[in-house]
């Protein structure tokens, strides 16, 4: 579960202590966990010491201005992989069967585009209702999944079914949920480039680009978050290493070349790096110096290796997949699809990077994903979201070629 992420909704009910519980065991495992805490949920457990457990802010008002301005309720909901509800008191749950959004949790779970989990935890009478178990069959038909009630003796003093599952339980049906998750794409070899490329002027100046990698290692955490052994060949990035994936760094184009030819065989491959068109054809071994009176350097250039050109023509090494990006500042959609029949790959992800969209370096993307049936329009998303359902696609089409 290393390297997965728990958006842990904690509604009202006395069961809210026991997922204090719950947070330590996934932490232990590896997995990041950031709490939504309901209003009747903060009767019952405390935002310090959730916080303090998660090592992570808590949050809890839908419209806290800097909550929104650091991070808005929708980009909360999709930046995990799986939403927990925690307990899921009668009221949430009805709230989530009949779509309302009145608070962060509700709006939230309202939003998402993640699998949702629910551990329902109330009195025997309020379980075994027809409204409630409406609610339930009608989430269960929506797809989510349910963790207990289980049978016993309630806070309340009855007894029956309601009582919420034990952490132990939630923990085994997490596990279960990500190891299936992860299975989609076990055994296969992904290879993914990241970043700038840097091109020597000289031993110490560089021509280099403002591509943050963003995007680039997020598709490799969540190849790897799906099990497949991943590859990241990456130019100079501040990002952080993504869990489970293989680092390569490298500097030039050239460089980048090489080290995704010695990756291969791979069965896909996903170009996200922005490198440099050209290199300076005769980089300097000592700095260039500035003497007075001179003119300044003249510098000329030679092309540099297009690597998703090269590895889309790979001959009987090429990936089953390749797939490419595309930043367009205008006419996106035709020039991505002129673009994938002229580097030969079989998918463009083309972004508009008209100056005003942020994408460079940004945190949301609206992607094109254009294939030899046309294009599909994803909604603006973050480059998380954009990278889970990548992802996905991925799988899906790899699992369909298997079929064939
Ligand atoms: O031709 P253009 O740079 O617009 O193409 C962008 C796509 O090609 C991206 O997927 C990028 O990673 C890849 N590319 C490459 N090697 C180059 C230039 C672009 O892999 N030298």
């Amino acid at each position: 579960m290393d390297g997965n992420r728990v958006l842990l909704i904690v509604s009202g009910g006395i069961a809210a202590y026991k997922v204090l519980e719950l947070i330590r065991r996934l932490r232990e495992r590896g997995v990041a966990v950031r709490c939504i805490l309901t209003r009747a949920g903060s009767e019952f457990v405390t935002p310090l010491s959730l916080s303090a457990i998660t090592e992570d802010k808590v949050y809890g008002e839908l419209f806290s201005l800097t909550d929104e301005a650091e991070m808005g309720h929708i980009q909360l909901s999709r930046d995990a992989d799986l939403v927990v509800v925690a307990p899921a008191s009668a009221d949430i749950l009805a709230k989530m069967a009949a779509g309302l959004a009145d608070d962060l949790a509700t709006t939230a779970l309202l939003a998402t585009d993640k699998p949702v989990m629910a551990a329902p935890a109330m009195n025997v009478r309020m379980w075994e209702h027809s409204a409630t178990q409406a609610n339930i069959a009608t989430l269960a038909a929506r797809g989510v999944t349910f963790v207990g009630p289980d049978e016993g003796d309630m806070a309340c003093g009855e007894y029956g079914f309601g009582r919420m599952s034990e952490p132990a339980a939630i923990l085994a049906a997490v596990e279960q949920h990500f190891a299936a998750a992860q299975g989609q794409l076990a055994g296969v070899r992904a290879l993914v480039t990241s970043g700038p490329t840097h091109e020597p002027i000289d031993p110490v100046r560089f021509i280099g680009n403002r591509s943050s990698g963003r995007q680039g290692h997020a598709i490799a955490a969540a190849l790897a978050r799906l099990g497949a052994e991943t590859v990241l060949v990456s130019g100079p990035t501040h990002q952080p290493d993504p869990n489970g994936v293989q680092v390569v760094s490298v500097q030039t184009a050239q460089d980048m070349l090489n080290a995704c030819e010695d990756a291969l065989p791979v069965d896909v491959a996903v170009c996200a790096a922005a490198v440099a068109d050209w290199r300076v054809a005769a980089a300097a071994d000592q700095k260039i110096k500035k003497k007075d009176g001179s003119t300044p350097p003249t510098l000329s250039f030679v092309e540099n290796p297009d690597i998703l050109k090269t590895l889309s023509n790979a001959g009987n090494k090429r990936p089953a997949l390749v797939i490419g990006f595309a930043a367009e500042t205008e006419k996106v959609v035709a020039n991505a699809t002129a673009k994938r029949r002229r580097k030969g790959c079989d998918w463009i992800v083309a972004n508009d990077v008209s100056p005003g969209t942020g994408t460079f370096g940004g945190e949301r993307n609206a992607v094109h994903v254009i294939d030899a049936e046309g294009a599909e329009d994803w909604p603006a998303m973050s480059k998380g979201s954009v990278a889970d359902r990548l992802a996905q696609r991925i799988a899906t089409a790899l699992a369909k070629d298997a079929a064939e």
